[in-house]
């Protein structure tokens, strides 16, 4: 049967069982499994247990058996936040930033993302299919299996649309899952430029309604930041999209505190992204509203910002989720040991934390926490078999990938050896 394999003897099946987000202390616990096996079939989690017991119960010539002797299972990665479809590169703006120039500087100036647009605009669809596809083969490296993307370079209809529609063709084509998210407030265009409520009224009545008729994007997001897009903006756009049925996210607080984390409270939204700035309230308000806090470590690195206050949110029982914020300015990078790396040796995080906020809460920020995000029967097969026999290799072998291998679906995709 296409999509069954049987994996057995791990050391540790670190599973993160769960279906729902975990916030606060819970992040701690992975419910792990030692000597533990797991059994898909037809892409979907059938049993999950020790060896010993499995192999009772399932006889292990009817599938492809992978022997995890002396090596550490995890349920794959989701990347719930990236800006991966782009044409373009800014490279140059990358070592303006180097020598001083600030982000919001470089906006100023007229490059940031603006700049993107213009190279998305000229891509065709075919050439940003390639690019993206390059980009998940990377990710998937990485061990990451489901990914959520965000439109946002191109802030017209057509760009924006063709955004959408190479994301839906490389959900057909690649292996990786991807959620969408509809980002055209994501900077105001230059023919906009001093007219923002004439953008957003834009975006609403000419773009929105098609992306959501199209059923393009499962989320809208927008840029809520000083000189962006004000709390007032951001709360009309996200109303509007919340009355075509589509689930709300923000750029929340990253650059200035803007009260962007209130506002994420306010609305019930599936997450609030960045919170570099997040007030105390703010944070408060997100836990008791249980709108996940996305947090970008390699974001703020990459900006030379101050960390967001993951310890402080946790301590205070958010639900945490870590993601790359891959895209072609603020944070080029997929790396997922980088994010490790950040946030357990500079944002006080566990490795247990750091582990939750990749998996399941990961899959929260998507509003999957139902099908993916942890090894549970009736979930998708998506695992990583690592290279050690425990998952405390991750954050320890510093900038390294640990992957030997990645299922997805019940099918090997990526192997190291
Ligand atoms: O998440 N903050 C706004 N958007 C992106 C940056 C996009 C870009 O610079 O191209 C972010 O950091
Ligand atoms: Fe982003």
């Amino acid at each position: 049967m296409k999509g069954s394999i049987l994996i057995k003897n791990a050391s540790e099946l670190v599973t993160c069982h769960g279906y729902e987000p975990k916030a606060g202390k819970d992040m701690s616990d992975l419910h792990i499994i030692k000597n533990g096996a797991v059994v898909i079939e037809d892409g979907i989690i059938k049993a999950v247990g020790k060896t010993d017991d499995i192999l009772k119960e399932y006889d292990e010539n009817k599938y492809t058996v992978i022997d995890a002797y002396n090596k550490a299972v995890l349920p794959g990665f989701v990347d719930s936040h990236t800006h991966f479809v782009f044409g373009g590169y800014r490279a140059e703006e990358f070592s303006w930033r180097i020598e001083g120039v600030s982000y919001m500087d470089i906006m100023n100036r007229g490059g940031g993302i603006v700049n993107s647009v213009e190279g998305t605009k000229k891509a065709t669809k075919q050439e940003l299919i390639e690019l993206g596809k390059k980009r998940l083969d990377s990710m998937l490296s990485f061990g990451v299996t489901s990914v959520e993307g965000k439109s946002g370079y191109g802030l017209d209809f057509d760009t924006e649309i063709k955004q959408l529609e190479v994301m839906e063709e490389l959900n057909k084509i690649h292996p990786m899952d991807i959620y969408t998210t509809f980002l055209g407030a994501h900077a105001v265009p230059k023919n906009y430029k001093g007219r923002t409520d004439e953008f957003i009224d834009y975006i609403i009545e000419e773009v929105m309604p098609v992306v959501a008729e199209k059923k393009l994007a499962e989320f809208c997001d927008v840029f809520c930041e000083k000189n962006v897009f004000s709390i007032e903006q951001s709360r009309k756009l996200l109303l509007e999209a919340r009355k075509l049925g589509m689930k709300l996210k923000l750029h929340a607080d990253e650059i200035v505190q803007l009260g962007g984390s209130e506002l994420a409270a306010e609305l019930n939204a599936i997450s609030a992204d960045h919170l570099l700035q997040a007030s105390d309230e703010g944070i408060k308000a997100m836990a008791k509203a249980k709108v996940i806090t996305t947090l970008l470590p390699a974001t703020a690195f990459s900006l030379k910002e101050d960390f967001a206050r993951g310890r402080y949110m946790i301590d205070n029982g958010c639900a945490v989720a870590l993601a790359s914020d891959l895209n072609p300015g603020s944070c080029f990078t997929e790396s997922i040991p980088l994010i490790f790396a950040l946030a357990t040796l500079y944002m006080n995080m566990s490795v247990e934390e750091a582990i939750t906020a990749l998996t399941i809460n990961g899959a929260a920020a998507v509003d999957k926490a139902d099908i993916i995000g942890s090894i549970d029967v009736g979930k998708k097969g998506d695992v990583i078999i690592l290279e050690h026999p425990s998952y405390k290799f991750i954050p320890y072998h510093i900038g390294v990938s640990v992957v030997e291998k990645v299922i997805k679906g019940g099918m090997l995709v990526f192997d190291k050896a």
